[in-house]
């Protein structure tokens, strides 16, 4: 890592209160353990849940395995985004295009040169679940929780590699 400024990275799902604020906090704590110079954040496309805590089932599966979401607040993904966020991480393919509508809108508004995020799958470089969505667990079962945090640390894992070599 030879850049000074650290490198910006906004996790997004639909709500913002079980997949991104899992895969802020997993992502967060990979990029530290390898002493990454990265700022890991979350927001949803939606206005759903905004400024509510994480869903108590996120909490409650995460905090089993050391990660801590109880002091995430809920938040709506804005055109400004595009400008402070280097990287933006879609949890699943709807996420993807809803991103891609936005950032349409961002580059009316501030001109495409000003645009600094590229915008990518969670699982770009996941190679145990390739291009996969991130399953929304809302409306499911604890098993589901289980899931986002597997699929959150091994794209984690992927994402620091590529990290390292990268920035
Ligand atoms: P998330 O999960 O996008 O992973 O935060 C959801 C949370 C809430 C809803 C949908 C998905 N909802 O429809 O309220």
């Amino acid at each position: 890592m030879t850049s000074q400024m650290p490198y910006k990275i906004l996790c997004v799902c639909l709500g913002n209160i079980c997949r991104s604020p899992t895969a802020e906090v997993v992502l967060r704590h990979f990029c530290n353990k390898k002493q990454l110079n990265i700022i890991v954040d979350s927001a949803g496309t939606s206005n759903y849940h905004s400024n509510k805590a994480p869903d108590a089932r996120s909490q409650k599966h995460a905090l089993k395995r050391g990660y801590n979401l109880s002091t995430l607040r809920a938040r709506q993904l804005k055109t400004q985004y595009f400008l402070d966020f280097d990287l933006i991480l879609a949890m699943d393919h709807e996420n993807f295009d809803d991103i891609q509508d936005l950032l349409v809108q961002a580059v009316a508004k501030f001109g495409r040169h000003k645009i600094k995020a590229k915008v990518a799958l969670m699982s770009e470089h996941d190679i145990d679940y390739p291009q996969q969505a991130l399953p929304d667990p809302y409306y499911g079962e604890g098993e589901g929780f289980e899931r986002v945090l597997d699929q959150c640390e091994s794209s984690s894992r992927a994402w620091v590699k590529v990290f390292q070599q990268q920035l």
